[in-house]
């Protein structure tokens, strides 16, 4: 976990890709991601991913380049959810490609899980300016939006990483030193929840990742006796 690791971007799973549609990306987004391969979803989530790209219902459609609607297994067992696009993920339209998402990355190949292998969403689909915190009302009209993707998914466990994406996910402000460990349910369902730490703060505090650990295997486990 300490160890940083790479992913070459184009060993992706080749039945869900196929190279980018450019048509309705942002010119400055369309520089970025040239010749990146994009998913193809299943039909329910590609519908729901092109109402989310024209979604209107807050203010952070006026400052966004893009969506970011979620990449991965559309039949993964786990689904991580982070916070909210920076402006790596804002750029390119995909969540967690920046710092935080390599580091990301090395937690999942820690569990044994390949970033195909999971589904990776954020609580909001679009970057709030500067980083701030999501104001409440982004993640209220941002919801249906996750939850509709977690029906479609149907994953067996949700790994929430950070603050934000632990509260908002399960409604509670709970601290999330006192969350990690615990067993969560996704609301109105019985699907399990597990939290960490967000990456980006294990950036900033590189020592915590013993935590991360302790929590990741604790989640292992769990999947262990639910699978
Ligand atoms: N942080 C998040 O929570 N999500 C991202 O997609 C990127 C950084």
């Amino acid at each position: 976990m300490g160890i940083d690791v790479w992913i070459d971007r184009d060993k992706v799973v080749s039945n869900v890709v196929e190279e980018t549609t450019t048509s309705n990306i942002p010119e400055q987004a369309k520089s970025e991601s040239v010749n990146k391969p994009i998913q193809v979803f299943p039909e329910e989530l590609a519908t729901l991913k092109e109402v989310v790209s024209v979604c209107k219902k807050c203010e952070l459609h006026e400052t966004r380049t893009q969506t970011v609607f979620g990449v991965g297994n559309t039949n993964a067992d786990w689904l991580i959810i982070g916070e909210a696009p920076g402006a790596d993920e804002d750029k390119q339209g995909e969540p967690f490609v920046g710092r935080a998402g390599q580091l990301l990355n090395s937690m999942l190949l820690a569990m044994g899980l390949q970033r195909e292998q999971v589904f990776i969403a954020n609580i909001l689909k679009c970057r709030p300016p500067d980083n701030r915190d999501p104001k409440p009302e982004e993640v209220i009209a941002c919801e249906s939006y996750l939850r509709q993707q977690i029906e479609h998914i149907k994953p067996k466990i949700i790994l929430a990483v950070g603050r934000i994406a632990a509260q908002n996910l399960l409604k509670v402000d709970t601290p999330i030193g006192k969350m990690r460990g615990n067993r969560y349910q996704y609301p109105d369902s019985e699907l399990p929840v597990m939290v960490t730490y967000h990456p980006a703060y294990l950036l900033r505090s590189p020592r915590e990742k013993r935590k991360v650990w302790e929590d990741l295997k604790i989640a292992m486990k769990l999947y262990k006796e639910i699978s």
